[in-house]
């Protein structure tokens, strides 16, 4: 497992922090050293809580568009980060950031035209990736289907309506508010083809809960693009049974954590990182979905069952690492920090 230092070498210096909806907030970033490279739609681990922990967090900001860096952050009960940042960092404090990271953006994703989906705070990313479209590629379509629970829980409004009066020809955004009718917001063949007659021929990239994803994921493919052109990001855990829902009498396991000797235990299947994180064992897991490597662990012993592991090389592979947030339980483990 790396440590914080390692995995956040930069540091910026909050410079405003906004309310964007009821439980929604924008931290403005100066970059230390006045810059900071990144692509439109990347994200970065932040070390939050003092640098205890390290989570993953889209940049809202427009390299070469916005000033400086944004984080956009959705407050979530409980989230150890989310609650930290939008609560407890003030104007002038120091956050430790990694560099870019990810592959959702226009630049892994080319086309002549562009249809983005967002759900809640999928939209983070996706204004980052508009703001960028239009600036940089003045011919290029772009049409955004946005979805929100309700009217005051839409991000950025007031800039999506000068985003709209300002391109009028290249951008098409329809706000599809749940509680205006969930008939006519719900994703479906009829209201993608009926919004986006020309959607086969666009780039479709969506983001939001995994549900959301797969869905448009699925109709862009009934509807005719090409797979190369269907991209999604999530930083939700990927084929990984959560402990909780492993039955209640399958066997138990041990998982002892080397080289302290730290011990846990799971029902089979349990997943690896909750285990540990269940008995306090500080882990480093920014992204929790396989996409960081920041959870890798080395498996000394014992069975297991990995889901996504693109975050490793194929030495580390070869060399028993596993990501612990995509990593089941399958029998006794003894697993080490490295
Ligand atoms: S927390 Fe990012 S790969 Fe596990």
């Amino acid at each position: 497992m790396q440590d914080v230092l390692s995995l956040c070498p930069r540091e910026a210096t909050v410079r405003a922090i906004r309310r964007e909806t009821p439980d929604v907030w924008t931290l403005d970033l100066d970059p230390a050293g006045g810059h900071y490279d990144y692509l439109p739609g990347q994200y970065a681990l932040v070390g939050v809580d003092q640098d205890r922990h390290v989570r993953a967090y889209t940049l809202s900001s427009t390299p070469g568009v916005t000033p400086g860096l944004s984080l956009t952050v959705r407050r979530i009960e409980n989230g150890i980060g989310s609650t930290w940042l939008t609560a407890r960092v003030q104007p002038g404090d120091r956050l430790r950031l990694s560099a870019a990271q990810g592959r959702f953006t226009p630049e892994h994703a080319p086309g002549d035209a562009y249809l983005l989906l967002a759900a809640g705070c999928g939209i983070t990313p996706v204004m980052s990736m508009t703001r960028w479209l239009l600036t940089h590629r003045p011919g290029t379509p772009v049409t955004v289907l946005y979805h929100a629970r309700r009217e005051q829980d839409v991000i950025f409004a007031d800039e999506w309506r000068a985003l709209q009066q300002r391109h009028p020809c290249q951008l098409t955004l329809h706000r599809l508010i749940r509680e205006h009718g969930r008939e006519h917001t719900q994703l479906s063949a009829t209201l993608l083809s009926g919004l986006v007659p020309d959607i086969a021929a666009r780039t479709v990239m969506s983001c939001g809960p995994e549900t959301y994803m797969a869905a448009a994921s699925a109709l862009a493919r009934q509807l005719g693009v090409p797979e190369a052109r269907i991209h999604s990001e999530t930083f939700l855990p990927k084929n990984v049974p959560a402990v909780e829902t492993a039955p209640a009498d399958a066997p138990r396991h041990q998982i002892v954590l080397e080289p302290w000797g730290d011990r846990a235990e799971t029902a089979r299947g349990g997943n690896l990182l909750a285990a540990l994180e269940a008995q306090g064992i500080p882990m480093i897991a920014a992204c929790r979905s396989g996409d960081c490597g920041s959870c890798k662990v080395k498996v000394l012993s014992g069975d297991y069952r990995m889901g996504a592991q693109s975050a490793l090389s194929a030495q580390e592979l070869a060399d028993g690492w596993v990501l612990a947030c995509c990593c089941s339980v399958e029998g006794d483990l003894v697993v080490s920090q490295g």
